[in-house]
């Protein structure tokens, strides 16, 4: 059995998972997969960023990116070293030297894919990238390996897990988004900077992933609307709870004929949604295919040894398939598939939260500008407050058109009887 040779690209959380599944199940993957995997090459670039110096003999870190480069017996680079440089140019260069990569970094696989797929068709490379959603869940080759008989028609998933943490805090102990980001920050569930995940650029690197191969057209992070979960309050929570929601920070596809549509946002879902069950850190992805029609996966989305197990199982792969590796065949250039247009103008139902004067004739003011948009209303609640001048509106809609909806509630902001438009949420039912 030959030896296959690996590089680790950094040595923080994911890449020492790596190393402690590749060393500790060496036999049984050996067995298993009649593979004789080695990590020979830990780059480390930063002492900082090392998880556990100890974990690995010395003589296997190095600072110098050309001692695995031109090193011809390592012909797998695993990526994990996270942000876009330099892991994108030592991606490139890996496959340039017709090395396979295996990365569990989202934002550079997402920003650069196209870079990377043209290089590695051109130099017979493999390119696998498991991990980089929803960590230890088997998202990715789901897709690829087990639903190719489906035209997936839709995509939902929670893709996050520090602001599903954040979240289900809010929703289960009523506090606002601050203190819970706080708390979470000083447990560790959260980065010190946290913008990434709580602005829902995280999300969006990984919606472009999952969307693009669901529906078989790249779907660029530049075209996908985000919103993130900082503008939430506790007020939102008492509202969906009395309504029988919850809220899920939620990256959502949807496929219709010709047209995609792609967004991130705060949503509400209905508590009896297998995705609203989903609590604390855990990511879940729904799928719908036409011929399986609704499937869920769910597991932990971040982590050690979890975003370890989906790298590990890229490694297999790139190893079993040398020199016969799959790509992805839909056109992959660094915008939008010209073979699908993006539908910005979709259609949702929406929750509005109004701070209103409590006078007559107000409702029929906002009734009013909703219908000139052609925006259709389910419901309206006006929870009791009634020892103030104010009043709270909480406005249900049927399905309208995003873009009119936020229209409608931008007029609505500038009526005098309506002190302030205070959240505007989509509804997933
Ligand atoms: N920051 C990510 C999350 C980790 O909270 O889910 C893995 O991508």
């Amino acid at each position: 059995m030959n030896q296959t040779n690996i590089a680790l690209l950094g040595f923080g959380v994911v890449g020492s998972g790596v190393y402690r599944i590749l060393t500790e199940n060496h036999d049984d993957l050996n067995h298993r997969e009649v593979l004789d995997l080695h990590v020979t090459r830990i780059l480390i670039r930063d002492a900082a960023n090392v998880r556990d110096f100890a974990l690995a003999p010395q003589e296997l870190f190095t600072a110098d990116y050309g001692e695995i480069l031109n090193d011809d017996s390592i012909s797998i680079v695993v990526e994990c070293m996270g942000g876009v440089e330099p892991a994108r140019s030592f991606i490139l260069q890996a496959l340039r030297a017709g090395k396979s990569v295996v990365s569990s970094n989202k934002e550079v696989i997402s920003k650069h894919w196209h870079e990377f797929d043209a290089e590695a068709k051109a130099r017979d490379a493999g390119l696998y990238y498991e991990a980089t959603v929803g960590g230890g869940i088997p998202i990715l080759r789901t897709i690829m390996d087990s639903m190719q008989a489906n035209n997936i028609t839709r995509v939902m998933g929670i893709i996050n897990g520090t602001t599903n943490y954040i979240l289900t805090k809010m929703s289960e102990e009523g506090l606002d988004f601050d203190e819970v980001l706080h708390e979470a920050q000083s447990l560790g569930y959260a980065e010190t900077d946290s913008t990434a995940d709580v602005e829902g650029y995280d999300a969006t690197y990984k919606l472009s992933i999952l969307a693009s191969l669901a529906f078989h057209a790249h779907l660029p992070v530049s075209v996908i609307p985000r919103e993130g979960i900082t503008k939430l309050s506790r007020r939102d929570f008492a509202i969906a709870r009395q309504l029988g929601y919850e809220i899920k920070l939620l990256a959502i596809g949807k496929k219709h004929g010709s047209q995609i549509e792609v967004h991130v946002h705060p949503t509400m879902l209905p508590k009896t949604h297998p995705l609203a069950a989903v609590r604390g850190v855990f990511n879940a992805i729904f799928l719908t295919g036409h011929a399986a029609n609704d499937i869920m996966l769910y597991g932990r989305g971040a982590g050690s040894m979890p975003t370890a197990s989906a790298v590990v199982s890229d490694i297999i792969c790139a190893v079993h398939r040398a020199g016969r590796h799959r790509y992805i065949t839909f056109a992959n250039a660094e915008e939008l598939s010209t073979a699908v247009q993006l539908l910005e103008n979709y259609e949702s139902r929406f929750c509005a939260r109004l701070l209103v004067e409590d006078a007559p004739g107000v409702l029929a003011s906002v009734a009013g500008v909703l219908a000139k948009h052609n925006v259709s209303l389910r419901s309206v609640l006006q929870p009791g407050e009634s020892d103030t001048t104010d009043a709270r509106l909480t406005l249900l809609t049927h399905n309208a058109a995003a873009q009119s909806v936020r229209a409608a509630l931008a007029e609505i902001a500038g009526l005098s009887c309506v002190r302030a438009v205070e959240s505007l949420l989509h509804v997933e039912e």
